[in-house]
């Protein structure tokens, strides 16, 4: 039987009188690469958040079980010991740290030295990018870097779980094409991801599972390989 590393029942979600997000059930079990695809504004970032527990003051109803435990109200640097991994929208990078830092700050939890050095040169390999450029302040690399970045960084905790949005936003057709191989790459290592995604052809052509959010409720779940053949999701999401 499929083990359930993430497990969201029932969450309900309130800023003020709007309600982005209104009763959503979704689960990813181990291994799984999940998509969870919608139009702006449906509420896609408000999931990742409460999953996460960085949510600004709102209210919050439901259940949100990570490895069978209770999530809600877990506080970031928990978060990460917990090996639970998130690149948020905007990429959320330390601008005032180096390249190389910010790939040290990623494995804060671990004190395996050889491990973490052989880690980082994985990744100065995967992005060249990013070795030239390893005593630069993140801040001062491009929005495609600092993605790039991003995404290296959270993976140097070797994430249970990693919960990724919108990674293609603002990128060039060839950097697109590159995050995605190395979210394909990812999932092929056994990590457990949940990608939030304005390009639903891409995430979905990656991804095992797949669900479709519209004004904060589910209107659609599936294999991704039949959410891609069909016909309402190619209308909506894939201008086809
Ligand atoms: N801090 C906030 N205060 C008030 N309303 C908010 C806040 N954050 C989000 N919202 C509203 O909640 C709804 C869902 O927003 P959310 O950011 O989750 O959408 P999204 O699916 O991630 O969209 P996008 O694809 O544009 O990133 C939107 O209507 C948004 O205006
Ligand atoms: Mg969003």
């Amino acid at each position: 039987m499929s083990e359930n590393i993430l497990k969201v029942s029932g969450l309900q979600v309130a800023y003020g009188g709007i309600k982005a997000v209104k009763g959503l059930d979704l689960e990813v079990n181990r291994g799984e690469l999940v998509t969870l695809i919608g139009a702006n504004g449906a509420g896609k970032t408000t999931t990742l958040k409460a999953i996460t527990g960085t949510l600004p003051p709102c209210r919050i109803e439901g259940e949100i079980l990570y490895l069978g435990q209770p999530l809600r109200g877990t506080q970031s640097f928990r978060m990460v010991q917990q090996k639970l991994a998130m690149v948020p929208e905007g990429r959320g990078v330390f601008t005032r740290m180096t390249i190389h830092e910010n790939l040290l700050m990623g494995a804060y939890t671990r004190n395996d030295k050889a491990g973490i050095a052989a880690d980082v040169d994985k990744w100065y390999a995967v992005f060249p990018r990013l070795k030239e450029r390893s005593a630069q302040l993140a801040g001062t690399l491009s929005g495609g870097e600092q993605q790039m970045l991003a995404m290296a960084r959270a993976l140097m905790c070797h994430p249970t779980l990693l919960l990724l949005d919108e990674p293609s936003m603002g990128l060039s057709p060839i950097m697109v094409e590159k995050i995605f191989e190395v979210i394909r790459d990812v999932s092929r290592q056994g990590i457990t991801m949940l990608l939030v995604e304005q390009n639903a052809k891409l995430a979905l052509q990656a991804a095992d599972r797949g669900y479709v959010m519209e004004s904060g409720s589910l209107i659609m779940t599936g294999e991704a390989a039949r959410m891609l053949d069909d016909p309402r999701v190619q209308a909506a999401y894939l201008g086809e």
